[in-house]
C-alpha cells in the first residue's frame, strides 16, 4: 500500500524553465522516481537540449527539450500545441519558468513590471488553461493530474529588496493557486504551489556565488539543494500529495518564519 506512495512510474510531465536551476532539479527528481517522459522548456535551445540529453542519460525515462518562449500568449499556445501533438494526456504540469527585476521604487520601469508579471503570473494561468484538455484526460479520482506552481517566499513575507513586480507576482500566484485548485479539483486536477527559499541558480546568484553568506540568514544553516526541491515536487506530484489541494508548500529552511515579524532581518531602515 505504501510502497508506491512517492512513485511517478509511467507519468508524463512538463516542467517549464527546466533547462537549469529549480526546474532542472524537479525534472531530474521526476525522472529518478520513474516518470516515463519529462518535457522541459526554455528560450535558449542549446542549454535546453543539453539538459534534456544529460537527464535522459542519467535516468531511466526520457527528457525532451521544447525550446519555446512562453512570455506571450502566442508562445504559450505554441508550447501547448507541441505537447498536444505528442501526448493525449499530461499527468503533471510544473509552472516554474520565472523572471525577476529589481529597481528603485522611483525608477521602476513598466518593462520591469510587464516582463515579470507576464511570465510569473499570467503564463501559469494561460498555460494551465491551454493544457487543460490533456490534464483532464490524464486525471481520475484514483490518480489525479497535478499542476504545481513555483512561487517564492517573497510572495509570503516582504523581502527588503526592491523587487516590486516579483513580490506581487508571487503573492498573486499563491492566491491564484488556491482559486484554480477549487475549480480544477472537480475534474480531479490537483493544483498546488511550492514557495522556495534560497536555491543556487542564475536567478539567485547570491545563493549560487555566496552560499556561505546567504546560509547565515537561513535557520537551517544552509541553502536548499536538488534533493530538497525534488523531494517537495515529487511529494506533490505523486500519490502522497493527492489530498494537498490549493496549498503552498514552503521549502526554505525556515527563512519565511524567521522574517515573519514587521522588521525582518536585512531591512536597512
Ligand atoms: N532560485 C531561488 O532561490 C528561487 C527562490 C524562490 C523562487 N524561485 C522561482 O523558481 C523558478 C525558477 O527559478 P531559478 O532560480 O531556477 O531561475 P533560473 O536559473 O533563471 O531559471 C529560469 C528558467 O526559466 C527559463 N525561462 C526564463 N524565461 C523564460 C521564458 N520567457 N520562456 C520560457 N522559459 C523561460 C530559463 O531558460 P532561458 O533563459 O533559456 O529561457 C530557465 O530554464 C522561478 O519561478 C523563480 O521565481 C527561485
Amino acid at each position: 500500500m505504501f510502497k508506491d506512495l512517492f512513485s511517478l512510474v509511467g507519468r508524463i510531465a512538463l516542467v517549464t524553465g527546466g533547462s537549469r536551476g529549480i526546474g532542472k532539479m524537479i525534472a531530474a527528481g521526476f525522472l529518478a522516481q520513474g516518470a516515463s517522459k519529462v518535457y522541459i522548456t526554455a528560450r535558449k535551445a542549446g542549454p535546453c537540449e543539453a539538459t534534456a540529453k544529460k537527464l535522459t542519460a542519467a535516468y531511466g525515462g526520457e527528457c525532451i527539450a521544447l525550446p519555446i518562449d512562453i512570455s506571450t500568449l502566442a508562445g504559450i499556445e505554441l508550447l501547448a500545441t507541441e505537447i498536444r501533438k505528442r501526448e493525449d494526456r499530461l499527468d503533471i504540469l510544473v509552472n516554474n519558468a520565472g523572471a525577476a527585476w529589481g529597481a528603485d521604487f522611483d525608477e521602476f520601469p513598466e518593462s520591469g513590471w510587464d516582463k515579470v508579471v507576464n511570465l510569473n503570473l499570467k503564463a501559469p494561468f494561460f498555460l494551465t488553461k491551454a493544457l487543460a484538455a490533456p490534464l483532464r484526460a490524464a486525471a481520475s479520482a484514483e490518480r489525479p493530474a497535478k499542476v504545481i506552481n513555483i512561487a517564492s517566499i517573497d510572495g509570503i513575507f516582504v523581502n527588503p529588496q526592491e523587487t516590486y513586480s516579483y513580490a506581487a507576482s508571487k503573492a498573486g500566484l499563491i492566491h491564484l493557486t488556491r482559486r484554480m485548485a477549487l475549480k480544477l479539483i472537480k475534474d480531479h486536477v490537483v493544483v498546488t504551489a511550492i514557495a522556495p527559499g534560497p536555491f543556487a541558480s542564475d536567478m539567485n546568484r547570491a545563493a549560487r556565488d555566496h552560499a556561505d553568506e546567504v546560509s547565515k540568514r537561513v535557520p537551517s544553516g544552509r541553502i536548499g539543494d536538488t534533493e530538497d526541491m525534488a523531494g517537495a515536487a515529487i511529494f506533490l506530484a505523486s500519490r502522497a500529495g493527492d489530498y494537498v489541494v490549493g496549498a503552498t508548500l514552503t521549502v526554505d529552511g525556515g527563512v519565511a518564519f524567521a522574517n515573519a515579524g514587521i522588521k525582518g532581518e536585512g531591512w536597512a531602515e
